[in-house]
């Protein structure tokens, strides 16, 4: 039951994508400059709400644009109405709907879904993950210098030591490829099919990676916070990889070399 009113949540929230994009639709500032939000980020938020409220009333919600719906509940949803605002306001197709539930403060279920790619993530705790029902997995390099690498950058320029700026120098003056995609849930997704190797990212909200957090661990990966203890998708940083170049990519992001 839970696990259809995730599906047809997503594929809700999905319809709303579709129907603005490349279209007119209004778009506001968020505070810094270009941390926007959407007429469709609003429409998909509320598809998706309205199906779990009408399926699950006693629930709590966590959703980027509306914040929290308090319940006394062991469950919570934990919504991106779309992960990827500026590529969707710029009519780039890599963005998508993200959920996470979680049970008494663990993520059991995840669903993304890029419609633009007709693309749907899912993992259930302990059940593996899936592509469109096709099941996934991570990749198996284990050399940091050969890994295809994935991150993202938060909409203020963050001037710490080992900072994402810098740990992205340091991997581009290795050579190693560093994608910069745009959306954290599908840099996930596409960790956890094994398109990347690994993901790391400085400042993430737990919306950016509840859902796919669940799918990189289900498809075999292993995920962290930057010091590499166990994830927890309310803190900032994380680190998502294949499990073979983890203690490498964690030991540069926190200025050690290798
Ligand atoms: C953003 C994306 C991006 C990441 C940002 C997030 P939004 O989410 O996931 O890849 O670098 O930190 O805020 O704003 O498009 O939902
Ligand atoms: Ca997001
Ligand atoms: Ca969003």
């Amino acid at each position: 039951m839970i696990k259809n009113t995730l599906i047809t949540a997503v594929e809700a929230g999905a319809v709303e994508l579709k129907r603005f994009f490349n279209g007119t639709f209004t778009v506001t500032s968020k505070g810094s400059l270009n941390d926007l939000v959407t007429e469709a980020d609003h429409a998909s938020e509320k598809a998706i709400i309205d199906i779990i409220q009408k399926n699950h009333p006693d629930h709590f919600i966590l959703s980027e644009e509306t914040g929290e719906i308090k319940q006394n509940s062991p469950y919570k949803w934990i919504i991106d109405p779309i992960d990827g605002t500026i590529n969707f306001a710029n009519g780039i197709p890599i963005c998508c709907v993200s959920i996470g539930v979680e049970l008494n403060g663990e993520i059991i279920l995840g669903a993304v879904y890029n419609p633009f790619m007709n693309e749907m993530f899912f993992a259930e705790k302990g059940k593996g993950a899936t592509l469109n029902d096709i099941k996934i997995g991570v990749s198996a390099e284990d050399n940091l210098l050969k890994s295809c690498l994935v991150t993202g950058f938060p909409y203020q320029y963050l001037d710490t030591a080992n900072g994402p700026l810098q740990i992205f120098e340091k991997l581009v003056r290795k050579a190693i490829p560093v994608r910069r995609l745009g959306s954290a849930a599908l840099d996930l997704c596409w960790t956890a099919a094994g398109r990347f190797d690994g993901f790391y990212e400085h400042k993430l909200q737990a919306w950016d990676s509840a859902a796919g957090f669940l799918i990189v661990e289900e498809a075999g990966g292993t995920v962290t916070d930057l010091k590499g203890d166990v994830y927890n998708p309310y803190q900032p940083g994380i680190i998502a990889t294949n499990g073979k170049i983890h203690a490498q990519l964690q030991a540069l992001v926190n200025g050690g070399d290798i």
